[in-house]
């Protein structure tokens, strides 16, 4: 009897160690995994990449500079619009485009934009051209993601502002 009690607690001890390994090893994967994810996203921005995207899209109006045209075509660099937008309105803009009244750093702009990135664009090009816009344009710190490119495009076109 004593026996086979102190036999049922050694199963039990041992049945506990496996699941303990059990649960290191699930985290250990999930580490891994995370890292993995993290390293693989915070090089896909390539900045040069990025730069001749942001040229060959954005520049004829919003100029190489991202400067615009005071009273025709806004500002990117340094636009209060951008910095205090959502990623995912900006995105839809770029993909359908955008009219209306807007004011970017005080100024009234009544243009309109039509659709402006490349039908052969993929989505994480797109992505890139805005992350270059947050980036370097007006030193946001902020990722956008192939993800975002399929979100904004679900939503589709914005409604002109008023
Ligand atoms: C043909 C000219 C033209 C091109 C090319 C163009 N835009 Fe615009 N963009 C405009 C105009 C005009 C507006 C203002 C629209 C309005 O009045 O609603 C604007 C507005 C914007 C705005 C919001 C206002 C601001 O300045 O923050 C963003 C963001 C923007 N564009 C991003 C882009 C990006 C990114 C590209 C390249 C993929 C691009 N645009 C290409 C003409 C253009």
């Amino acid at each position: 009897m004593q026996k086979r009690y102190s036999k049922n607690i050694e199963n039990q001890l041992l049945l506990n160690k496996l699941q303990q390994n059990r649960f290191f090893l699930v985290v250990l994967v999930l580490v891994v995994f995370c890292f993995t994810v993290s390293l693989y996203v915070s090089f896909s921005y390539d900045k040069e990449k990025a730069k001749k995207l942001y040229v060959e899209q954005c520049s004829k109006c919003h100029r190489k500079d991202g400067r615009g045209i005071k009273g025709v075509y806004p500002p990117l660099k340094n636009s209060d619009y951008v910095q205090n937008g959502d990623k995912i309105e900006l995105l839809r803009g770029m993909l359908f485009g955008r009219s209306g009244k807007i004011i970017v750093n005080g100024e009234v702009y009544y243009g309109v934009m039509t659709t402006e990135v490349d039908k052969n664009l993929k989505d994480d090009e797109i992505a890139m051209i805005l992350e270059y816009v947050y980036r370097e344009l007006n030193g946001i710190d902020m990722k956008v993601t192939a993800e975002d490119v399929v979100r904004a495009r679900k939503l589709g076109k914005l409604p002109p502002h008023k």
